[in-house]
């Protein structure tokens, strides 16, 4: 297959200097994969919503405009973590191409939109670095409660024109976007919506408690049977954002792959039982404090088996993190990704350091090295590029992770907080990049 060359001035890098250990504190903020959905869900009610403990990450940033686009006046103060969200009487139903392009999880305003607008036309995202996810769930879904759902031009469009009413929807598969759509849905229909074998990720379980707040009924909270008895009108809320647990869980693997000591403030391992229990395994020490809690990790991690799963099973966005530290570990092991085959992709990157991975269909066998050695990668996604970030730490030399953007879409400047527990770790602008 011939694909485009493209070159680009001016492409962002980090540049990573290996050698470090990461030692100090850092604090977690609010959690993109529950901020964004929270941002959309303000649609429900008319009036400000105001969002607490934002992080200051490019994907809140997206969700902004959008919902500007939507006709709501959003103010952002970044440094301080706050959304407010001024939600129009009649909001406009309609999320353009761009935005859902560079951003997948816009695709979460089509629930509110259906049940507050009785109509949503949302861009089909198209292609992802991580697979190709189906929206399958989220339209049979929507269409038992009710909605007419077809694609059109390149766009989902759902309409409700006289509302949605509520039933049993058991999904095949506990999806974490189909099941928001589906209560952002509910929430506003007719009688009551059972929604089964539901996901029950601590980000949904935020997602229902601002519902509650806003007026909604939701039963079965953080169980996979949520039960949902429609009203006729929600209110605006101010709501804290629950900790992001996958941050959180990139310090603790950068304090066990570095060999450091860590204190990550506003982390809750209440959220992360399954990435504790790995990281002890693997030799780290972990410890809860006050208002956090601490990793130490060891001279060498063991090798850890990992399979990804839904929650509270390993999750998926983690799993390249894995895969560093058992690159550098002690012994083999096997990681197995059983949510998005594509998250592999990054295995040809890491193997670029000298890590030493064979992939086999959703299987992947690492055999640790002592030592990565430092060479030009690139993000494909989000955790790969904070991954390839921390396997640079324990690479001998200079390792630039071109495609800082990515890295930007989910941490706030993860140089900074970086450079802040001690390691070498730079922005720089790569003048000419050619991507294949
Ligand atoms: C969310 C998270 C993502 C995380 C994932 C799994 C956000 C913004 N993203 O993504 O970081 O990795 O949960 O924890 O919150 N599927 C279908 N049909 C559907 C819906 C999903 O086949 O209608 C499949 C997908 O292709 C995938 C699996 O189900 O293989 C999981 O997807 P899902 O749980 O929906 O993840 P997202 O909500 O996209």
């Amino acid at each position: 297959m011939v694909r485009a060359v493209r070159t680009i001035d001016g492409v962002e890098a980090l540049r990573v200097v290996g050698g470090a250990r990461l030692e100090g504190s850092v604090r977690v903020p609010g959690a993109k994969n529950s901020v964004l959905k929270l941002m959309a869900a303000a649609l429900l009610a008319e009036g400000t919503s105001t969002l607490v403990d934002v992080p200051d990450i490019l994907d809140v940033r997206i969700m902004a405009e959008l919902l500007r686009r939507l006709g709501c006046g959003v103010e952002h103060d970044r440094a301080g973590g706050v959304v407010s969200i001024d939600v129009p009487d009649e909001p406009s139903h309609r999320a353009d191409y761009d935005l859902v392009r560079a951003m997948r999880a816009s695709i979460c305003v089509l629930g509110p939109l259906v049940a507050r607008c009785g109509r949503a036309d949302v861009a089909l995202p198209g292609g992802d670095a991580i697979g190709s996810r189906g929206l399958d769930l989220h339209i049979s879904g929507l269409s038992a409660l009710g909605a007419n759902v077809r694609v059109d031009h390149g766009y989902l469009v759902a309409q409700a024109p006289t509302g949605l009413t509520g039933t049993t929807v058991r999904l095949d598969f506990p999806s974490v976007g189909a099941t928001e759509n589906l209560l952002t849905a509910a929430v506003l229909a007719r009688g009551t919506t059972v929604i089964d074998n539901a996901a029950r990720e601590p980000e949904i379980v935020d997602l229902c408690r601002m519902l509650r707040r806003m007026g909604a009924t939701v039963e079965g909270v953080a169980t996979s049977t949520l039960r949902v008895d429609g009203v006729t009108k929600l209110h605006p809320v101010e709501h804290r954002v629950v900790p992001d647990r996958i941050v959180a869980a990139t310090w603790a693997f950068g304090a066990a792959i570095t060999g450091g000591d860590v204190v990550i403030r506003n982390g809750e391992t209440g959220h992360l039982a399954m990435v504790v229990d790995k990281l002890e395994a693997s030799g780290a020490a972990v410890s809860e404090l006050p208002d956090g809690f601490r990793v130490k990790g060891p001279a060498r991690p063991r090798a850890i088996d990992v399979a990804t799963l839904p929650y509270p099973g390993f999750p998926t966005d983690l799993q390249p993190f894995v895969i560093a530290l058992d690159a550098i570990a002690d012994g083999s092991a096997m990681v197995t990704e059983n949510l998005f085959e594509a998250r592999f992709r990054f295995v040809q990157e890491i193997a670029r350091l000298g890590a030493q991975v064979k992939v086999d269909g959703h299987h992947a066998l690492v055999r640790g090295v002592p030592q990565l050695s430092a060479a030009p990668v690139e993000a494909s996604d989000i955790r790969a590029g904070a991954a390839l970030v921390l396997a640079g730490l324990v690479a001998e030399g200079e390792t630039i992770v071109a495609g800082a953007q990515h890295v930007d879409r989910g941490y706030a400047e993860m140089d900074v907080a970086l450079r802040a527990l001690g390691a070498d770790v730079v922005r720089v602008v790569l003048p000419e990049y050619t991507y294949l």
